[in-house]
């Protein structure tokens, strides 16, 4: 049974998901008061939060079979992702559910702002005053609005303001020129130019150490007269004090605001004024999109807790790149073949180096990490995962490379791993798929052969030279060990042997030391995959 503890409100509809799984208990917390929250977590299996629950190194502490952190939205900056990662918990968010939810709020805001719809509306019914010289607007038309974060939603602005008959700025340095200017909107290559030549602001970037404070005094001094400034992405990306102070004193036309450095927030100084707008973070709140959210989740929490696939995992590194059918053939092989180099030799592994061929070269970081895993598996108490493996692997001074494999080979798409051990030696082992996912290795230091990697293997090197097979297998079938396989690699120049012997149970290590005596043996080893 798996428990899922719902930190946060979501939509029923992703609850019901989650309440038809046979094998999943849904607590329902969402309504109690954070500081009781983790007498409730000790033995939660997945949680589902919004920005509501700070999920910090605290909170974990609190978690002991954490494996899933479901995230109802897009931002994860109230969950510690490297304390959650070294723990070996998945962190999965909804980056898509919301976003047009986002963008037509933002587009609210910025109409708010140019027409002080909510004060005329407030005055006219609460005041009975009808005054239309009070509130003269400004048209959005014609205008130079400059985006700051050019990602899901603020492309998605761009668009909308760009129907409007406003000209789009944008910065953002992290995409490609190409994804403003086929939309028509202009790429400028720094902050300064968007700030000063633009009518409108708005940001859309996450919550990082770089855009925190992001627009501060400084920058606004720099802004047009009359600016409008726009915040409906994360809390303290505008400095809430430089903007008090610009709006004050007129530098500032007006500010729409949906999110605030500290939430929950019922008593800003912002508030005090008529020239801003504020929303209480509900960016994400539409019923389409809460539902859009909800059952999305819902469906990938427990796919992770399943073991069933990680979409969405932000803090699994292989959710980088694009896995095609083929390469995803190819992780479970390196996980073994990680796994087979840290059992085969009996000493600690400080390098590997994963070098792929053909169409797998693009998923070279998801082949690492999934060799790496391997590697892990028999060397560490701690439960390793695509996760914390990367962390596990640089606490304990594992380094691990990827480079294209750049020799020839007869193979579509090839895999050789190169493990260095601390005490000097190195082992190279290639491996590839054959069709249909016929997963082998096919070469190891210097030996071709052909193997699947699964089960009870025993890798017996010897002098090439007859009669040596026989005796093993004598020996074998003396302590009643069933041989399952046997495949032989010749290095015909050195006399040399390598068997691959698989068997049908495990065999101890007084009968190895008896084959490692047979006249000719040079080494063995076995391995359990
Ligand atoms: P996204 O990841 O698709 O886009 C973010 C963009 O910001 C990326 O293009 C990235 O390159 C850019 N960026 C990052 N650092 C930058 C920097 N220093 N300068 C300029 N650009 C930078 O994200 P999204 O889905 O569009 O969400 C945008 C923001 O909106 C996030 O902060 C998200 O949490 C927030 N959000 C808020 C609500 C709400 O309820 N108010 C709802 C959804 C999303
Ligand atoms: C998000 O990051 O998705 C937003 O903050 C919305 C939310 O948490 O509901």
């Amino acid at each position: 049974m798996f428990k899922v503890v719902v930190c946060d409100p979501i939509s029923e509809k992703g609850i019901e998901i989650l309440k038809k799984e046979k094998d999943i208990v849904v607590d329902i917390k969402s309504g109690v008061d954070k500081k009781e929250l983790p007498l409730h977590l000790k033995d939660a299996d997945a949680i589902i939060t919004r920005s509501s629950t700070t999920v910090d190194k605290e909170f974990l502490s609190h978690c002991e079979k954490l494996k899933v952190i479901g995230r109802a939205g897009v931002g994860v900056d109230n969950i510690d992702l490297d304390e959650a990662s070294k723990r070996g918990i998945v962190v999965l968010n909804m980056p898509t559910g919301n976003t047009l939810a986002a963008t037509e709020h933002t587009m609210t805001h910025m109409l708010n702002c140019l027409r002080f719809m909510p004060n005329a509306n407030y005055e006219l019914k609460h005041k009975h005053i009808w005054n239309r010289k009070k509130w003269m607007g400004i048209e959005l038309y014609g205008k130079t609005v400059g985006i700051i974060g050019m990602g899901r939603i603020g492309s998605r602005v761009a668009v909308r303001v760009m129907s409007f008959g406003a000209n789009v700025l944008v910065y953002d340095p992290y995409i490609p020129k190409e994804r403003a200017t086929k939309i028509g909107a202009k790429m400028v290559e720094t902050l300064d130019e968007l700030i000063r030549s633009s009518d409108i602001i708005t940001i859309h970037t996450p919550k990082t150490e770089e855009t925190y404070n992001m627009i501060d005094r400084e920058e606004i001094e720099k802004m047009k007269d009359g600016v409008i400034l726009i915040n409906c992405a994360r809390g303290g990306l505008y400095n809430e004090k430089a903007l008090y102070d610009g709006l004050k004193s007129g530098k500032i036309r007006a500010l729409g605001i949906d999110v605030f450095d500290k939430e929950p927030q019922t008593h800003h100084p912002l508030f005090e004024l008529d020239n801003v707008f504020v929303t209480p973070h509900l960016g994400a709140n539409t019923y389409e999109s809460q539902v859009r959210v909800a059952e999305g989740i819902a469906k990938s929490v427990i796919d992770a807790l399943k073991g069933r696939g990680y979409e969405n995992a932000v803090n699994i590194k292989m959710e980088e790149e694009e896995i095609s059918e083929v390469g995803k053939q190819f992780l479970g092989l390196a996980e073994r073949m990680g796994s087979f180099l840290s059992q085969y030799v009996k000493s600690f592994i400080k390098k590997i180096t994963v070098y792929p061929h053909g169409e797998i070269e693009s998923c070279m970081n998801s082949l690492g990490l999934f060799t790496i895993v391997g590697v892990l598996k028999n060397m560490v108490d701690e439960h390793v995962n695509y996760v914390n493996a990367p962390y596990i692997a640089n606490e304990r001074g594992i380094e691990i490379e990827q480079k294209i494999y750049d020799k020839r080979t007869e193979f579509k798409n090839y895999l050789l791993i190169k493990a260095e051990y601390d005490d000097g030696k190195t082992l190279e082992i290639g491996g590839t798929v054959f069709e249909p996912n016929k997963a082998r290795i096919v070469y190891m230091d210097g030996f071709d052969m052909e193997i699947e990697l699964t089960g009870n293997i025993i890798v017996f090197k010897n002098h090439d030279k007859p009669g040596v097979i026989g005796k093993v297998g004598l020996i074998l079938g003396k302590h009643n060990i069933n041989i399952a396989d046997f495949r032989l690699g010749r290095k015909k120049d050195l006399g040399e042997a390598l068997s691959f012997i698989k068997v049908d149970q495990e065999v101890n290590d007084s009968i190895l030391k008896e084959i490692l005596n047979i006249d000719g043996a040079i080494s063995i080893a076995k391995v359990k995959l």
